[in-house]
């Protein structure tokens, strides 16, 4: 069902920290009207800068500590409780860095969707633009995909790349990759609300008339 302004894409995005991700999400759904209503903003760190742009915008915006509970499973089972009652179509991990627990990524399977900094399936976990550097690859990138109880790893959505220059360090490289995570990750929101992104039987993803799903530039998704 594509979605409209009376029936919006309902939407809860997860931040850690800086949040800029989760910034021009809101921004494009503002900007181009998309049918999608943010209906919360949950950060795992209560003084994420992320959190306190999404207050001043008015967007239900909330502090779920980790540090408040005794466990892992006992911070799942909160987060799951505060989701449920949120009622999102989709989930969207912004620079959220905690890893969530099988019974919570089981709970809301097929709609959890993160964005990593790199080409997965190489380079998961932390320290993506030192791994690159590391291993002296050509092509860096990113990636949005679906989650599954295994960390940074899961049906692939699309993926942007830039090509990794000889005097790079993480920090240009994560510079220079950001604004392609932005745009990778709003045209997901598009895909979506447009209800255009199929889960496949065999672990793949289709998006529906759209061929192409790598972002090399400007113009290629059109
Ligand atoms: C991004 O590089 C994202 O891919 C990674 O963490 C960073 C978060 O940045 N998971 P921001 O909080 O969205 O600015």
């Amino acid at each position: 069902m594509e979605h409209t302004p009376e029936k919006p894409l309902r939407v809860v995005i997860l931040i850690s920290g800086r949040g800029s991700n989760m910034q021009a999400l809101a921004e494009c759904v503002q900007a181009e009207r998309l049918p999608v209503r943010i209906c919360g903003v949950i950060s795992n760190r209560p003084d994420a800068a992320g959190l306190a742009w999404a207050q001043a915008q008015g967007l239900p915006a909330y502090a779920l500590s980790h540090h408040a509970f005794p466990t892992r499973d006992a911070f799942d089972t909160a987060l799951q409780a505060q989701l449920d009652a949120l009622a999102p179509d989709y989930i969207l991990l912004a620079g959220f860095m905690r890893v969530l627990g099988t019974s919570l990524v089981r709970h809301f399977e097929g709609q959890i969707i993160n964005i990593h900094p790199s080409l997965l399936p190489v380079f998961p976990g932390l320290h993506t633009h030192e791994q690159a550097l590391a291993q002296g690859v050509q092509w860096h990138g990113c990636t949005v995909h679906y989650v599954t109880p295994v960390l940074d790893h899961g049906p692939i959505i699309a993926q942007g790349v830039i090509p990794v220059h000889h005097d790079d360090t993480p920090d240009t490289l994560a510079t220079r990759l950001l604004p392609v995570e932005h745009a990778l990750y709003t045209q997901v929101l598009r895909w979506l609300a447009q209800d255009r992104v199929t889960l496949l039987a065999d672990g793949r993803v289709q998006v529906r008339d759209q061929p192409h799903r790598a972002w090399a530039g400007p113009n290629l998704f059109n």
